[in-house]
């Protein structure tokens, strides 16, 4: 058996990134429900400056995206973060286990750390500590496999390194996991500014393409996507190129085709822009309808999410009672 953990951070709205980047691997991947858990990270999203309300809204929505693209609760087990106290649990255990050296090294701690002193905000604690919070989400479940995105690949790492660590001073207690990346799109970036994320927490800008954006939203956003000057037909040059190779990369992920391959057919941007728009619209057109569904039965979602809260709880207990005895903590 191999088990696989993945979770998404409620702090805005899902974007075609984490869609393309993240979740369509999830629902492609033929699970058992002790198999593949899917979290919405709710407690992750209270590292930086938020409003309750929103994070509420968007943890709901967020979950019922995951359901909407295709997520099957009998095969898989998708739940809440903050309803599962191992999460938490663990993480002190792991704070003992990291350095503070190692948590300050962490690049997304350091842009995001930085972010907020900029806007005048405090860096609350908890941003420093988030890494060995997911390092807890993933070791608590015996994880083989983490698929994410490519800048979660730090993150992952130190999650081994936590796990290696663990089991060397106190004995075996936690599996090593590995962090997977989808082979194209495993990072969108902005449509404004192709040399950066696609990010759902950014300023909603236009270079943002949201699940749940209407089609003439995704075609503005498409057409308007900035490509690069220079003549010499449409290539695929992710160095001199970035916002066409971008382009191309998102194409490939929604048609299943290959960016270099896809270029060859191209004369111009303008046909390239619509073939994207038309490709990312029909993409996301099945996953907005039935998430409209879903939204329009919320007791639906809660049910879904109560279920794979206490399949959860009882796959994570045994693992870190297991650590809370090992690291030297008296059996209560
Ligand atoms: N840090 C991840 C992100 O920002 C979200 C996350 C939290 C996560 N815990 C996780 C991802 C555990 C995979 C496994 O996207």
């Amino acid at each position: 058996m191999t088990r696989i953990f993945s979770g998404v951070k409620p702090t805005g709205h899902l974007t075609l990134g984490n869609y393309l980047g993240a979740v369509r691997q999830w629902v492609a991947a033929d699970q058992e429900p002790d198999e593949a858990l899917f979290c919405v990270v709710d407690l992750h999203a209270l590292t930086v400056e938020h409003d309750p309300a929103r994070v509420r809204r968007l943890s709901r929505q967020a979950a019922t995206l995951l359901l909407a693209s295709g997520l099957e609760p009998a095969r898989c087990t998708l739940f809440v973060q903050s309803h599962v106290d191992e999460h938490t649990r663990l993480a002190y255990l792991l704070e003992c286990t990291a350095t503070d050296g190692e948590l300050r090294r962490m690049v997304q701690y350091r842009e995001k750390a930085t972010r907020a002193r900029d806007a005048g905000e405090g860096v609350r604690l908890s941003l420093l500590t988030y890494p060995v919070l997911m390092a807890a989400d993933i070791l608590a479940y015996g994880t083989d496999r983490v698929p994410v995105g490519e800048d979660q690949r730090q993150h992952v790492e130190l999650t081994r390194d936590l796990a290696v660590r663990f089991n060397q001073r106190y004995g075996h207690t936690f599996a090593v996991p590995e962090a997977t990346h989808p082979v194209v799109a495993a990072r969108v970036m902005d449509l404004q500014e192709p040399t950066s994320k696609m990010g759902k927490s950014g300023d909603a800008g236009p270079g943002v393409v949201f699940m749940l954006d209407e089609p003439a939203v995704v075609t503005r956003k498409v057409m308007r996507a900035v490509t690069d000057s220079g003549d010499g037909g449409v290539v695929l040059d992710r160095e001199k190129r970035p916002g066409v190779a971008n382009l191309l990369d998102i194409l490939a992920a929604c048609t299943g085709g290959e960016p270099a391959a896809l270029a060859d057919g191209y004369q111009g941007y303008g046909a390239l822009k619509r073939d994207v728009a038309e490709a990312v619209v029909e993409t996301l057109r099945p996953v907005r309808e039935r998430h409209a569904e879903l939204a329009a039965d919320p007791g639906g979602v809660e049910k879904v999410l109560r279920a794979g809260a206490e399949r959860a709880r009882g796959l994570a207990r045994p693992v870190v009672d297991r650590a809370y005895r090992a690291i030297g903590l008296l059996e209560p």
